[in-house]
């Protein structure tokens, strides 16, 4: 049993926008001491994805987490995580299977493995992710009720930009054209959960009111949009109670993932 003061943690690689800002605020209200990792864990990308490129502004990152009173900011070094002779992954067939999992097969493997390595060496109490990547924070969720690993795991609301694109590291890769057309995606998972409040219960309608606005712009293709159960991310052929509007999409080379939670017009009834 951990003993002492309660500590947070906030895992990232960097990069750090005002989206991590709220995840390390939300941590610091609930927290004495607050740890905030910064990795580029290669295992997460594929052989074509962005591991060269990813952005790393260190010493801004450094300055973010002084001035947001973080105790500890670790880095540690691939090395350091995967010395030689490491083989553990820790894998979840069925969850990390679909959506992302299918553009990005090893991804959800390396991201378990790294988040329960890092759980293993800070030893939080209280672990934040961001509800941008949805499907990651099911994964966490699911990893640490299987393993017993005893970290409390709170998924905090996605931050947005004045025109809804969802704060990523990723967005400083869109052109000054493409950063305009990424609003598409939040336009198109508005247009779901509009339909939805307004009492659409056919998943596959909603899920083609959706499309057609991103069909709008030739210059994104669609990568999957889906209206799914939150805890389980099967699809829902009827809406009922919460769902969570999953969406992914590319814009030249760059892609884009985002979500919303909405709650079906029968269900809110019942409150
Ligand atoms: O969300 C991220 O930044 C990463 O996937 C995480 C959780 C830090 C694991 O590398």
């Amino acid at each position: 049993m951990r003993e002492g003061v309660r500590i947070g943690f906030v895992p990232t690689m960097g990069a750090l926008h005002e989206g991590h800002r709220a995840l390390i605020r939300a941590a610091r209200l609930r927290c004495a001491a607050l740890v905030v990792s910064i990795f580029v864990n290669p295992t997460q990308f594929g052989p074509r994805e962005d591991l060269a490129k990813y952005p790393r502004p260190i010493r801004q990152d450094r300055a973010l987490c002084r001035k947001e009173g973080v105790d500890v900011c670790f880095e540690p070094t691939v090395e350091a995580m995967y010395p030689n002779g490491f083989q553990t992954m820790v894998t979840l067939p069925t969850i990390a299977r679909r959506w992302e999992g299918e553009a990005r097969p090893h991804h959800f493997s390396g991201v378990a493995t790294v988040v329960t390595k890092l759980f293993g060496m800070v030893r939080p109490h209280l672990a934040l992710f961001g509800q941008k990547d949805f499907q990651q924070s099911v994964v966490v969720r699911r990893l640490v009720q299987d393993l017993n690993l005893g970290v409390e795991i709170v998924v905090c609301p996605t931050v947005r930009e004045a025109d809804g694109l969802a704060m990523s590291s990723r967005n400083i890769y869109l052109s000054p054209d493409d950063r305009v057309r990424a609003t598409t995606l939040y336009k198109s998972l508005q247009t779901g959960a509009e339909a939805i409040r307004n009492g659409v219960v056919d998943g596959e309608a909603v899920r083609s009111a959706m499309a057609q606005v991103v069909k709008k712009e030739p210059a994104i293709t669609i990568d999957y949009l889906a209206v799914c159960d939150p805890t389980t991310l099967e699809p829902l052929p009827t809406v009922t109670g919460k769902v969570v509007l999953l969406g992914a999409v590319r814009i030249g080379p760059t892609r884009l993932i985002d979500n919303i939670l909405v709650v079906a017009k029968q269900a809110r009834r019942k409150f």
